[in-house]
């Protein structure tokens, strides 16, 4: 199933993970903000602040910033509210924080920015029933991805999840074709895994249902990174290449 919500910017997104501003900075300024939107992380924000993100965005460029915000609610509220006002275009929060949690962090980005997105992460691909089994959590892995998705989406009201692209058929089934899945572990055929276990190629996440993919190394690391960003576009169901 290919999904295209309505206003859903740029469908390729590129992981800028680097330590510091200055070659993130650099790659953005290979990178056509037409084709693609650019997810910053922990580290680099940690490092460059939000003085990079504002950066990013006079280069024209979307911004996703991926800080997974976990804590009591006014505390997520308000971090939200800072994202909302730096004008990102997406942020996400962690699922297992709750209910109430989710619901703080919708309401202040509402209120700030209608526009921004605010998606969930579920369970961490990292994680496995081990794992889960380590904090107190009896259920599956999928189990609980799915448990989340619907208080994430269907109970908070949330824009989206974050997800494996292996999981996004069974959440396009459960959620319908509104909310935005976005994918990272893609790797485009032919090219090598990196530390990625389990990878799927741009056109096989978005045929199971993805809305975004999330690419990092493959376009980071490429002798051309805009041409590495177009091939991976090119590949795309003619749906899920534009802005909308
Ligand atoms: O370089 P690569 O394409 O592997 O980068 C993927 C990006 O997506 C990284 O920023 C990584 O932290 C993030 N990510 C992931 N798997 C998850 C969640 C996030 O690879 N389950």
């Amino acid at each position: 199933m290919t999904s295209k919500p309505q206003d859903s910017g740029p469908r390729l997104i590129v992981a800028l993970d680097y330590p510091e501003a200055r070659p993130a900075e650099a790659l953005a300024r290979r990178l056509d903000p037409g084709h693609c939107a650019l997810k910053v992380g922990f580290e680099l924000f940690v490092a460059a602040g939000p003085d990079l993100v504002v950066k990013l965005q006079e280069l024209g460029f979307h911004v996703f910033l991926d800080l997974k915000f976990h804590d009591i609610p006014n505390t997520v509220a308000g971090a939200c509210r800072a994202a909302a006002r730096l004008g990102v275009w997406m942020l996400n929060l962690h699922a297992s924080g709750g209910l109430e949690m989710m619901q703080a962090g919708v309401q202040a980005v509402r209120e700030v920015r209608p526009e921004t997105r605010l998606i969930a992460v579920t369970v961490l691909t990292s994680s496995n029933a081990e794992t889960l089994r380590g904090i107190g959590i009896d259920r599956s892995p999928g189990e609980q991805v799915g448990r989340l998705a619907d208080l994430a989406i269907t109970q908070a009201g949330l824009d989206g999840l974050v997800c494996s692209a292996l999981e996004a058929r069974a959440l396009r089934t459960r959620l319908g074709a509104s909310p935005w899945l976005v994918t990272p572990g893609i790797r485009p055929s032919g090219g090598g895994d990196d530390d990625q276990k389990r990878v799927t190629t741009p056109e096989d996440a978005f045929e199971a249902g993805a809305s975004h993919i999330v690419v990092g190394r493959p376009i980071t690391r490429a002798p051309d990174p805009a041409m590495a960003a177009a091939a991976i576009l090119a590949s795309l169901p003619a749906a899920s290449k534009g802005l909308s």
